[in-house]
């Protein structure tokens, strides 16, 4: 038997402002899978994360909430864990950056690092926006690229014509956050002393924890600009304060990865883990890292520079991936291939992506695309085409002839042999994060089996003789074939496995029963193990995650309408001419009715007076008055109307302009009604 390996995992803390997207799950996908392998394996392998709940951008969007940021990450946070949990990741533990433990460890490596002499001092210039008092991060500021004159550009680069500059060099720049014009502001700000780890980080990264090729982009860095690491700001800020200082914290970078020791000392702190085993001393302990390529620099550089610092072990390796793209580009909202989550669970079974992303997951950073058509194609042709057919076909036949039993000799003691045998091949694959090999293999033998059973023709025995011995062995061959097949494919499809250890009514699998064959056992009956992707579920997701889109925006022109106005609660001012276009009438209601199935609205016939041949020109209008008015009390007064509304359409007929009332809603509306001298048709000026 192997020995045991003590192994703690993580994937990198997705940040409390978002929800999960396809994107994080690729990452946390083939962190799981990975997981799952050494625990089939016998190790014992600790898998933890948290949420990323510090920073600016968490301390706004809550305050765009009008909550706490405490309230924003709370929920949050127990979103983030029902999205993952149905996903069948199966974390050991899952915690959050704003906890005791973490504050307490960012705090105590903080004190070493200064001790050392790793924390330097001194004061720099930025952008401060004086309406929030808040200092402008680059990416809350816009203004005119100094270069092209291209405008609404980003503080740090242009999007019109590449070129990169600091945001003092921008045309008009504006703060994001309130459209104040950025002051320059000084404030003492502390750095890490991140060059003096040159040498330890070019043997660090140089030691095997990184693939080739992040070793390289990284020994860039590492020969030219290793820069200071600005590790404080400046308040408002959601996070924890620097020990000694008021009103300075620790940059969201700082403590995210510290979230990982703490998320590990929660878990340590009720069951009998041990945190020093793993942090401390570290040697007979492996610590591994899954993170996607835009973070590099933080885990391969700050990271193990501060922990080797702070007298912690560094990680064993840190595994970087690439992006998921969506039918080949970046996933977004408008395309409706920003997919969310939970849109994707509303309509799919999760399952069928962690097959997916395994079938084309590797150890590179490449990206990896999403095609929606392959994903279905791919799916049904494996799983459903390749693995459970193998089942279905022979499961019958022994529930039928057998009673449930499998034969005691197998008829292909061959071909469940060349199964086994590919075990350390696929181990292997797994192991390096080579999934799709691991796949292909696996496919490949599922192919075998079917062509097994093909030549077999266990349906033409059936007829004639179908309790017969050769039936039974045939089938029995079959069902072990598709046993080892799904052993192998259980740290891909937790469910999927789990649903046929209760068919086969066997214990739970482990990587060493693939060593073993099923014979002489009781089987369940067959039920289905895995249904066909539908092609029009995955367009329903698609225009699902259209339409998050659309209501977001529309949202947002609701919310900039409103803010609009000042603090007084008037609109924003407008210029006369504006004011001009608005064309009033005085209007007689001649008709007024109840509108079947309309809670708040009456429809209005409404008299504007005559044209100039004399005819009365009518126009039909939608009121929200109901709770205010009785239709038979309308009849007959005057009031005043917006003649030039574009008409709109809505659910009850077209509506050809808008009366004015005021008040509070509810039985309080009234209607504005001119002196009884004005009369239909006269403008109001
Ligand atoms: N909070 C930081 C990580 C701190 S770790 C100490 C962060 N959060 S994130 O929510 O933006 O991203 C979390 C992880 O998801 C990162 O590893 C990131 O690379 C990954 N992904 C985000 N979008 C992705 C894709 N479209 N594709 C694959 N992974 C992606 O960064
Ligand atoms: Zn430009």
């Amino acid at each position: 038997m192997v020995s045991q390996r003590r192994i703690l995992v993580t994937s990198a803390l997705p940040y409390a402002n978002g929800g999960i997207h396809l994107g994080h799950l690729m990452e946390a996908i083939q962190t799981d899978i990975w997981v799952r392998l050494q625990k089939l394996r016998g190790h014992d392998c600790i898998y933890v994360c948290a949420d990323d709940a510090h920073g600016t951008a968490i301390m706004l969007s809550a305050e765009q909430q009008g909550i706490t940021p405490e309230q924003l990450i709370e929920h949050v946070s127990n979103e983030h864990q029902t999205d993952f949990s149905d996903f069948l990741i199966e974390f050991d533990n899952y915690h959050s950056t704003h906890s005791p433990e973490n504050q307490e460890l960012s705090e105590h490596i903080y004190k070493i690092l200064d001790n050392n002499g790793h924390i330097k001092r001194r004061s720099i210039t930025q952008l401060f926006d004086p309406e929030k008092g808040l200092f402008l991060a680059d990416r809350y500021i816009t203004g005119t690229c100094p270069k092209c004159k291209t405008e609404n550009q980003y503080g740090d680069n242009c999007e019109a014509c590449g070129s990169t500059y600091s945001p003092a060099e921008l045309i008009d720049p504006r703060s994001s956050i309130s459209g104040a014009t950025p002051i320059e502001k000084d404030s003492e700000h502390f750095f890490f002393a991140l060059p003096e780890f040159r040498d330890m980080l070019k043997q660090w990264t140089r030691s095997g924890t990184l693939q080739e090729s992040v070793a390289n982009k990284l020994s860039e860095w590492l020969d030219h600009d290793l820069q200071e690491w600005d590790i404080s700001r400046d308040a408002p800020y959601f996070g924890f304060e620097i020990p000694g200082t008021s009103n300075k914290y620790f940059y969201v970078w700082v403590d995210a990865p510290i979230g990982y020791m703490a998320s590990f000392k929660n878990l340590c702190d009720r069951s009998d883990y041990n945190f020093d085993d793993f942090w401390q001393n570290g040697k007979d302990t492996e610590l591994y890292h899954f993170i996607g390529k835009d973070i590099i620099n933080f885990h391969t550089l700050f990271w193990p520079a501060m922990l080797s610092s702070a007298g912690y072990r560094t990680p064993t390796a840190v595994y970087v991936h690439g992006f998921l793209t969506v039918d080949g580009t970046k996933m977004s909202k408008s395309r409706g291939t920003f997919i969310n989550a939970r849109t994707y669970l509303d309509h799919l079974n999760p399952e069928y992506l962690r097959y997916f992303l395994a079938a084309k997951l590797s150890s590179g950073i490449d990206d990896l695309d999403l095609n929606l058509e392959d994903f279905a194609q791919r799916v049904n042709s494996d799983l459903v085409g390749k693995v459970v057919n193998i089942a279905s076909r022979c499961a019958g036949f022994i529930a039928k002839g057998f009673g449930g039993y499998l034969s005691q000799t197998l008829d292909n003691p061959k071909l469940l042999d060349e199964i086994q045998s590919a075990k350390k091949e696929i181990t292997d694959h797994f192991e390096t994060r080579e999934y799709s090999k691991a796949i292909r293999s696996i496919m490949a033998l599922a192919d075998k089996a079917n062509q097994y059973i093909n030549d077999k023709q266990p349906w033409v025995i059936a007829k004639t003789e179908p309790n017969s011995i050769e039936l039974q062995a045939i089938c029995s061959t079959g069902i072990n074939a598709f046993r080892l097949l799904m052993c192998y494919l259980k740290p891909v499809l937790p469910a999927m496995a789990l649903k046929t250890e209760e068919f086969l009514a066997i214990e739970p699998l482990q990587w060493s029963d693939i060593d073993r064959l099923l014979t002489a056992h009781k089987i369940n009956k067959f039920q289905a193990l895995m249904t066909r992707v539908e092609a029009d579920k995955v367009q329903a997701m698609v225009n699902a995650t259209q339409q998050e889109f659309e209501n977001q925006e529309k949202a947002k022109t609701t919310a900039q309408a409103k803010s609009s106005s000042d603090d007084s609660g008037f609109e924003a001012e407008i210029e006369f001419g504006d004011f001009a276009k608005v064309d009033l009438r005085v209007a007689e209601i001649i008709s007024a009715e109840q509108i079947d199935g309309a809670d708040k609205l009456l429809k209005l016939e409404l008299n504007l007076g005559s044209d100039k041949l004399g005819q009365q020109i009518h126009r039909t209008v939608f009121s929200g008055i109901k709770s205010a008015y009785k239709p038979e009390d309308l009849v007959g007064i005057l009031t005043v109307v917006v003649a030039n509304l574009k008409p709109r359409k809505m659910k009850f007929g077209m509506s050809e302009g808008m009366i004015l009332a005021a008040g509070p809603g509810g039985e309080e509306i009234w209607l504005l009604e001119p002196h009884s001298g004005a009369q239909a048709g006269m403008r109001i000026t």
